[in-house]
């Protein structure tokens, strides 16, 4: 069993997505957003900001993978799974658990701009700026976290630990998983 400690809590999170999905409403008042999040990371976030969105929602998902199973992104990014509705003049909003390299947004962004909608945001409930490779253009951000291994709430550690209620600290044993 990894031993993990609590960075921030349920409630912290809770509050801070429903301040974040207060801003969208204003944004967006009038309009319909079209939610895109990122599996799997996304889903917890993703489904608690629909929750307060009191603006029309369509949602859709699409799989990116660049981390595999390794702890650091291997930089190589590949769409898994595409978008099953077109995005053509629809206000898109991208929603992320983590930006960490920007490896997988500085990819995935232009690919679908070019997709021709309406507007295009990016929303991520946790930024790692200390770690970026490459830059990436956040709306909107829950928390900026320090370069520390993070789980719970969508994020993983070895596929496991993605529902914890709470975003934690894990202390990776040395060796294991490492590449
Ligand atoms: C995570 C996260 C982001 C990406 C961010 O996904 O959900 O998509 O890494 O890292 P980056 O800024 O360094 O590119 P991951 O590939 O681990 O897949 P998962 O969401 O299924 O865990």
């Amino acid at each position: 069993m990894d031993k993990i400690s609590v960075l921030i809590s349920q409630e912290e999170i809770e509050l801070r997505i429903c301040e974040m999905a207060d801003r969208i409403n204003r944004t967006y008042e009038g309009k319909t957003v079209h939610l895109i999040g990122i599996l799997k990371g996304s889903v917890f976030f993703i489904c608690e900001l629909a929750k307060h969105l009191t603006v029309p929602v369509t949602m859709d998902f699409m799989s990116v993978s660049s981390y595999e199973n390794a702890t650091t992104s291997s930089g190589r990014v590949r769409i898994v799974m595409d978008l099953s509705d077109t995005i053509q003049g629809k206000n898109v909003i991208l929603v992320e658990d983590i930006i960490d390299s920007g490896n997988t947004l500085s990819y995935l962004l232009p690919i679908l701009e070019s997709r021709g909608p309406a507007s295009i945001e990016l929303v991520t409930l946790l930024n790692k700026p200390d770690r970026r490779e490459q830059e990436v253009a956040v709306n909107d951000t829950g928390f900026v976290i320090p370069d520390a291994f993070v789980v719970g709430y969508g994020l993983d550690y070895a596929q496991k630990y993605r529902n914890l209620p709470y975003i934690g600290v894990v202390e990776i044993e040395k060796g294991e998983n490492d590449e």
